[in-house]
């Protein structure tokens, strides 16, 4: 997802710790030097330059979500290369690795495969190869890093005692993979589950996180607001779907400012406004659309009821109609929730491996955007001057119809709010014009 992610827990440590038998037997000085000792394991030479390689060759096939065909192959071929059994497919093209006595405790490690449809613009040796996709959120890095973490636990799997459960899951990004892997069964047994995200705002060799919700439950909306649309000038037989949407989209900062607890991060934003594609119609209707997150589900299900209510509500102080669509079978998504013993004995293992110095605990983020705007009025060709009648020369013209038509027949009318390339003759020239039937 495309916004700060945290590395939420290191790898592998977990698993010792939730096996008391082996801990109570090792002292706390023996305890620290699993995580360093591993460390220096992973970054033998031979494993750096294979989890390079394996990256690489990800980065330059990039697959969208539930498509990542050739990454699976891969995932599974390298898995076999070491001995490791895998089932698949778990939602369409997941993988699941087992290392260990496939005995509980069951421990997963989570890594994601999908790409994004961006467009790769950095020249370089291991560029994507294929257009408009790239691996721009880090999740080639990410299956490169287990299938690491999957060769560094195979190579010590008699100690385990316990089995470790690696997860190639598919679809990160829009469509949710997680959830369907869920429906497949993938979380039977399991006990604990740990991800990571890489991070370009982390230096390299730290690491980040925090207790309690460390990123945000999100859902989506779209709403159709319909009204009547006219020429933009009669005002009066218009059911403005534009004005409307607007103050809908007013009406919805409030949620947040006015409805929520200041102390409860929420976020509601509208990203899409389409509507109307002449500069002097009215629109029948304007869709827009976006997006809102809190920290708890019940902030987020209160938000979800709310912004139904107020856009509806505020839709109809306009005289529109409007619906609203969450798509939420596929696009509600949970808060992401570290445990809090879990996250304690993360920062534990990654102080023993990378110094405490590494390590660092996010206390609270709040990032604030500000937005420029540009207008353009066209006016070389869209700015018309009024059309103006001369006070003489319209006199002139009721004279003259009235000898011709009839006085009765010719009518005073009142100003129009329509518009006439004629009045550039009126900026020039004295001038009239007229109506007629
Ligand atoms: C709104 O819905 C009502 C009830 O279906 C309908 O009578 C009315 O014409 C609709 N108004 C607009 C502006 O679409
Ligand atoms: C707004 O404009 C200013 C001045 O040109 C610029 O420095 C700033 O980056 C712009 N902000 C955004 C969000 O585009």
């Amino acid at each position: 997802m495309g916004f700060r992610k945290l590395v939420s827990v290191i790898l592998i440590f977990t698993l010792f710790w939730l096996l008391p038998i082996s801990i109570y037997s090792l002292s706390s000085a023996e305890l620290s030097e699993i995580p360093t000792n591993f460390l220096i394991y992973a970054q033998k030479p031979e494993h750096v330059k294979w989890m390079v390689d394996v990256r690489r060759r990800i980065h330059e096939n990039p697959e969208l979500g539930f498509e990542e065909f050739e990454t699976s192959k891969l995932i599974r071929e390298e898995l076999d290369k070491m001995g490791i059994v895998s089932k698949h497919p778990i939602a369409v093209t997941g993988v699941i690795g087992y290392v260990g006595s496939g005995e509980p405790p069951f421990v997963a490690l989570r890594a994601d495969m999908d790409a994004l449809p961006m467009q790769e613009m950095v020249e370089w040796d291991h560029k994507s190869k294929i257009p408009g996709k790239m691996h721009a959120c880090g999740h080639d890095a990410h299956v490169a890093m287990l299938l690491g973490a999957a060769k560094i636990l195979q190579d010590h799997r008699q100690h385990l005692k316990g089995t470790v459960a690696l997860f190639f899951q598919p679809a990160e990004e829009e469509a949710g993979g997680a959830k369907r892997m869920i429906e497949n069964g993938a979380l039977e047994n399991i006990n604990a589950i740990f991800g990571l995200h890489v991070s370009a705002a982390i230096l390299s060799g730290s690491v980040s996180s925090r207790p309690g919700p460390v990123l945000a439950g999100c859902g989506i909306f779209e709403a159709v607001i319909s009204g009547k649309g006219v020429h933009a000038t009669i005002t009066r037989h218009t059911i403005d779907t534009i004005l409307a949407a607007s103050n809908v989209v007013l009406s919805l900062q409030h949620l947040v400012s006015r409805e929520a607890d200041p102390l409860d991060s929420q976020v509601v934003t509208v990203t899409k406004f389409h509507g109307g594609d002449a500069f002097d119609v009215v629109p029948d209707s304007v869709t827009i659309g976006g997006t809102f997150r809190a920290l708890s589900k019940e902030s987020l299900l209160e938000l979800m009821h709310r912004l139904e209510e107020v856009i509806v509500a505020q839709a109809s102080v306009n005289k529109c109609n409007a619906t609203v669509e969450f798509f939420a079978d596929d696009n509600l998504y949970p808060v992401t929730y570290n445990n809090e013993i879990l996250h304690q004995h993360f920062i534990n293992v990654a102080g023993d491996m990378l110094g405490t110095q590494k390590v660092e605990v996010i206390v609270e983020q709040a990032v604030v955007d500000t937005c420029n705007a540009t207008v353009d009025f066209f006016a070389d060709d869209s700015l018309y001057p009024l059309t103006y009648n001369n006070g003489v020369l319209h006199q002139h013209f009721v004279n003259v119809a009235g000898d011709m038509l009839g006085t009765q027949n010719v009518e005073d009318m009142k100003t129009i709010m329509g518009s006439e390339y004629f009045s550039f003759f009126s900026e020039h020239f004295l001038d009239t014009f007229t109506f007629s039937g």
